[in-house]
């Protein structure tokens, strides 16, 4: 089998790194790809969003299956693209339709589709500029914190969550006046849920599914999750918190009616859903859905995948994931981001990375890094995930904080307590 991966994170490394473990995989290739997924495949040169491209490679170098790593091309259609083309529908696509992709790409859409099948969420309004007077007078009906979301894909930055009823007010006029471009044209405004979150991820063919090891993220920069938002500074796997009968609740009441909701609205959906799940009182509800895995998640939960990927891949293709199980390691991960000074914000690249070669306690999964001329360097805000196991999550990250201590490239940046509310 030979298989095109798009995408260039921590994510794709970590789904590279797993996927070249197939006994079933004769060549894989990533697109862009970085320095650390051009170790166990081959980078290819091409955008994740020049389908035209994508396709004439997938045709010259026999593509049997393409994984879409991020959401922004499936957003934009490319498993749409590929079913449409009659010489490309024998290639797999796994990731969903731009319609299914929605559920990612439009809050307003998400939140539709989980009022339709029962899915527990926070209760919401949506509101354009037309209707701002109305969406500031639901406001005033609402307890603080506020919380404004804007409708369309923001880069992350798109939820504003504010204490204050004229801040949010005033935000939600100059969100509906572009303040997120058109992505804000329409903004939806929820009830504050509080409660602590947590990732479930699924594997479906659109009817039958398979769930993949619980994590948890660290989204803040700052220890003692402080400071800003960013892409995820590490992950644990599994949630101390997330016992049977949590997940029980979960399954039944979110997983089942997500996908039987697949099911019954005829969607196009052989892919990966991220449940971003919160935990209030007893009960678990939905935050957001993504189309994809989380980052880094990935980075913890696949490594705690016993099962080959590539066949789960294949049984998701052919509709078969209703006589599949999937088999999890029972040690804990855990995964440490190291990032560049000044991330969230404006970073240097091109530092030089060195000490990665004395590191043999820990998967370490690249994000933003490249090769210049045989020297390893940094090229994003988030470089690289240390991952490692252990009987205990305190010896995981244990090893992971050592093989850190190894590394070294000028404003190297980690948080030194991820785990620490579990
Ligand atoms: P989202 O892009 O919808 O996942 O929102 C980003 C983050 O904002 C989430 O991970 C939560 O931490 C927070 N958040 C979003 N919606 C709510 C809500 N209704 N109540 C509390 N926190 C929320
Ligand atoms: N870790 C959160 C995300 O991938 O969106």
């Amino acid at each position: 089998m030979n298989i095109l991966l798009l995408g260039s994170g921590g994510r794709e490394h970590a789904l590279a790194w797993k996927m070249a473990q197939s006994p079933k995989l004769n060549k894989l290739f990533v697109a862009p790809g970085n320095a650390g997924t051009s170790q166990v495949a081959q980078n290819v040169d091409l955008a994740v969003n020049d389908f035209e491209a994508i396709a004439t490679f997938c045709l010259d170098k026999e593509v049997n299956m393409l994984v879409v790593g991020p959401e922004d091309p499936l957003v934009n259609g490319i498993k749409d693209f590929f079913t449409k083309q009659p010489d490309l529908q024998h290639i797999g696509v796994i990731g969903p339709d731009a319609e299914s992709a929605q559920l990612e790409g439009s809050k307003e859409y998400c939140k539709q589709f989980m009022e339709k099948h029962g899915v527990p969420t926070a209760a919401y309004q949506s509101f354009t500029a037309e209707s701002l007077a109305e969406g500031q007078a639901f406001l005033e009906t609402l307890a603080a914190p506020y919380v404004l979301k804007a409708d369309g894909l923001a880069g992350g930055k798109g939820v504003l969550i504010i204490d204050n009823l004229e801040e949010a007010k005033t935000e939600l006029a100059s969100m509906l006046s572009g303040k997120f471009g058109t992505a804000s044209q329409k903004v939806v405004i929820e009830e504050f849920l509080d409660g602590i979150e947590f990732s479930v991820f699924a594997l479906t063919d659109g009817k039958d599914y398979v769930l993949l090891p619980v994590a948890k993220d660290y989204k803040r920069i700052g220890d003692g999750d402080t400071g800003l938002n960013t892409g995820g500074m590490g992950a644990v796997s599994p949630v101390s918190f997330v016992d049977d009968v949590l997940m029980r609740k979960v399954e039944e009441q979110i997983v089942k009616p997500t996908i039987d909701g697949f099911a019954k609205d005829n969607m196009d959906y052989t892919g990966f859903v991220f449940f971003g799940l919160i935990k209030v009182g007893d009960e678990p509800k939905v935050i957001e859905y993504n189309v994809r895995l989380g980052d880094p998640e990935t980075e913890v939960v696949l490594p705690r995948l016993k099962s080959d990927l590539v066949t789960l891949f294949e049984k998701t293709l052919n509709g078969e994931l209703s006589s599949t199980t999937v088999e999890h390691n029972t040690d804990a991960a855990c995964t440490v981001m190291v990032v560049s000074e000044g991330y969230p914000g404006a970073y240097p690249k091109g530092k030089t990375i060195s000490g990665l070669e004395n590191v043999s306690e820990s998967l370490v999964f690249h994000a933003g890094t490249k090769n210049d001329q045989g020297k390893l360097q940094t090229s994003g805000g988030r470089v690289m995930a240390f991952t490692s196991y252990g009987n205990t999550q305190a010896e995981a990250l244990k090893k992971s904080y050592q093989s850190i201590n190894k590394v070294c490239f000028e404003g190297i940046t980690f948080r030194k307590d991820i785990g620490f509310d579990l």
